[in-house]
This record gives structure tokens, sequence and C-alpha cells, in this order.
């Protein structure tokens, strides 16, 4: 990338300036690794719905340069694709609805109140291992249908896995090596599948079980599938809460109404979304020449749709650097056109409860270190680990 001197240095705690450059500038930017990025609003919203594009997994001539997780991911994609039979996409969206969701509010609520009756007792936590890995990890449990007795021991391997386990999605992988905890890991999800063939329940597990036709016992590819659909529902989710956290912080009014109303707490989700998206792009490969801007982008090139720059162009959004949590923006965190994700509405009433719940066991909060260390995995972005000192709220 050549440097140029009003570039702002690109930096992983806050890329918000150095987008608002690219945008500014370059709309249509070249990185230094032959990708053309995107940060307008409008341009990302056009691309990720525009039958020129398609999905990075679903293109025929990339496919053969992925890795083995990345083809494994890309295969378990293309189970999700609208359109494709078994319909998994179609039954997944369904059990996902809220009206269909087996875990209830009242359910969650209780998951985050257990946790916190535990951490009560002493005045520091670490965020993103004390709070947010369980209270999501359990969540994404219950709604597959795991039974109550094992979502514990679960969550502990997966805590030691530190968000590794996407590469369990690679059926090749499983048997290569003495690794017990991923041994652990898939013998866990092969026994939830036969448990819910036996006995199906109105869960997850047992609606993606009941499009498999009765003759294909093709065990691996529903664990590929549901490898995919725990980490896309835990890892986003434990960013999404760590993200929000940073974001709220010294936010003395937010942090009352969040704590005050849970239907506020639950419509305040989108913005947090927008203001500090835990995907930051999605990625796409041309199919054709694309035109733009006075650009052309020649087809098979690599489109990186920033999806965290085009949720604060201020084209779309007015103030788009300001947190406003009455606001209720038309964003893209969640993605665009056929690959937006399934899991928006229980994100929603998760997120909204987290931190609901967060705020009324604890009054203030403050990091103990100024800095804090952020995550550098692929597209994704939430802090690593925040320590914070915590005053509690001791009335419920
Ligand atoms: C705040 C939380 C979440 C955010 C910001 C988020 C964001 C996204 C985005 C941007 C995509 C599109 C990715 C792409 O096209 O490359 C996506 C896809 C997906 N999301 Fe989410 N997600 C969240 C929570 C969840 C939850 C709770 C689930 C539940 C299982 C979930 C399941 C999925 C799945 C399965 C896909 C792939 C969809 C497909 O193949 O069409 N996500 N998510």
């Amino acid at each position: 990338m050549i440097i140029n001197a009003d570039e702002p240095r690109y930096s992983i705690a806050d890329p918000y300036p150095w987008y608002k450059w690219v945008q500014q500038e370059k709309p249509v930017f070249r990185t230094s690794e032959g990708m053309w990025m995107i940060t307008g609003y409008e341009d990302a919203l056009m691309l990720l719905s525009d039958p020129r594009c398609s999905h990075w997994g679903q293109d025929s001539r990339t496919f053969q340069y992925l890795s083995p997780v990345e083809k494994a991911i890309a295969q378990t994609l293309h189970a999700l694709a609208p359109g494709n039979t078994p319909a998994f996409r179609k039954q997944i969206m369904h059990q996902l609805a809220a009206r269909t969701l087996q875990v209830d509010e009242d359910d969650m609520k209780r998951q985050a109140d257990k946790i916190f009756d535990a951490l009560r007792f002493s005045s520091r936590m670490e965020f993103m291992s004390d709070y947010a890995h369980p209270f999501t990890f359990g969540t994404i449990c219950r709604v597959m249908g795991m039974p109550q007795e094992e979502v514990d021991a679960f969550s502990k391997i997966v805590s030691r896995l530190q968000g590794g386990y996407l590469s369990f999605i690679d059926e090749k992988s499983w048997t290569n090596g003495g690794d017990e905890q991923k041994k652990t890991f898939i013998d866990t999800l092969r026994r939830l599948i036969g448990l819910k063939r036996q006995t199906p329940g109105k869960d997850l597990c047992s609606a993606i079980l009941a499009v498999v036709p009765a003759d294909d016992r093709n065990d691996s590819y529903i664990i590929s599938l549901m490898v995919l659909l725990f980490y896309a529902g835990h890892q986003n989710m434990m960013n999404f809460m760590g993200n929000a956290l940073v974001a709220l912080q010294g936010r003395t009014e937010d942090q009352s109404m969040l704590r005050e109303s849970l239907p506020f707490a639950i419509s305040s989700v989108d913005e947090l979304i927008r203001y500090d998206s835990p995907l930051q792009s999605v990625l796409l490969i041309t199919q054709e020449p694309i035109h733009l801007h006075g650009t052309t982008i020649p087809a098979g090139s690599q489109l990186l749709i920033s999806i965290g720059a085009a949720n604060r162009d201020p084209a779309k959004f007015d103030n788009p650097d300001q947190l406003i949590l009455t606001r209720r923006p038309n964003h893209l965190g969640f993605g665009a056109g056929a690959f937006r994700c399934i899991g928006a509405r229980l994100a929603q009433i998760q997120g909204g409860i987290g931190l609901h719940r967060f705020f009324a066991h604890v009054s203030t909060y403050a990091p103990v270190a100024d800095h804090i260390s952020w995550s550098h995995f692929s597209v994704q972005r939430g802090p690593s680990s925040i320590l914070l000192d915590i005053n509690w709220n001791h009335e419920k």
C-alpha cells in the first residue's frame, strides 16, 4: 500500500478514522493484497445483493485456492444457500425466529443472573471469559437442544479452545492427531445428534435432522453444519457484547435506560452493531466486470465489502460517529442479500438481555488498564480481554 501523507494509520483499536479517509478519498480502494475495498453504504448494499457477485465460498475459480478449512466452511455455507435441498436455511430461519425460539427471554435472563450470582463477591471480572463467553455459548447450546446437564462441561471445553473450534468444521481434521479436546467436542455433537434422532424436541438440532432424508445418515455433514452454527452464534455474540461494553463505558444515561427497560435494550442492539460491527467485512467475487465511480473492477476480483465503514457513512447516517441508542438504523452489520445473517433475531433478543442483565447487576465499571487488546481474527472485531473493576448493584 502506498502511504499518503494525509492518510491516517490503520489501527485495530480504532479502524474508523482510516475507513473515513478511504471513504472520502477512494470510494473504490485497491488494497495491498489486490482486493477491491468498498466503503460507501449504497455501494455496499447494492453489491451484497448483486447477481454479478458471488459469495467467496461459492465461486468455483476461487474454491481451488482455499485452505481445507475454508473449503469446508464454503461447502457448509453452500448447504445453507437459499433454495437448496435439504431446505436447511428455511428450517433454521424458522427455528430462530422469535416466535419459535425454544429458549425464551425468561430462560436467558435466568442464565445471565446465574452467572452474576457466582461473580458478585468479587470486585473484578474479566468480562469476556467471565460473562460474555458463558452467556452467549450457553444460549446457543440451549437453542441447539443440548441437555442442561451437559452445557457447563461443553462450555468449559470451548472456552479453553479460545474460539478456535471453527477449524473442526473440516471433517478430515477429526481423525488427525490425538487432540483430546477436539475429540470430546465432536463426540458431544455426535451424542446430541443421536439423542435428537431418538427423541426430537423443539430445538435447532431436531429441526436440522427433520429435513435430512431418513436414508441419509451422513452425520459428518450435519456435524459441520452444527459447528458453523455454534461458531456463528457464539463468536459474533461474544464480540457484540465486548464491543458494546467498550462503547457504553462512561455513558451513564444510556446505562440507566438499558438497566431499566428490556424492550429498550433489545431495540438498542442494532445501533450498537451499527456503531461497532462484530463482523467488519464480507468477501465477494465478481462474476463479470463492474463499473463503479469511474473504476472498472474486472471479473474474478475479490471485493471486500467493508460493512464496518458503510455503517459509519455520513451519506446514510446523521452524525455516524455518535452512538445514539434511540436511533433505529438500517445498518449492514448482519450483511444483506442471499447470505444475510440467519440469526439476526436471536442476536437482537440475546444481545438486549445480555446488556440489560449486566447493567441490572453492575452499577459502574471501569477497565483496570486503559489498554484493551483486540482480537485479530479475520474479518471479526472484538476485544480479546477486558479486565473490569466493578461496583455492584445489590438489589437486582
Ligand atoms: C451480533 C451478532 C451477530 C452478527 C453481527 C452477525 C453477523 C452476520 C453477518 C454479517 C453474516 C454474513 C456473513 C457473510 O456473508 O460472509 C452472518 C451470517 C450468518 N450468521 Fe450471523 N451474526 C450474528 C449472530 C448470529 C447468531 C446468534 C447466529 C445463530 C446461529 C448466526 C448465524 C449465522 C449464520 C448461520 C450465517 C451464515 C448465513 C448464510 O449462510 O446465509 N449469527 N452473520
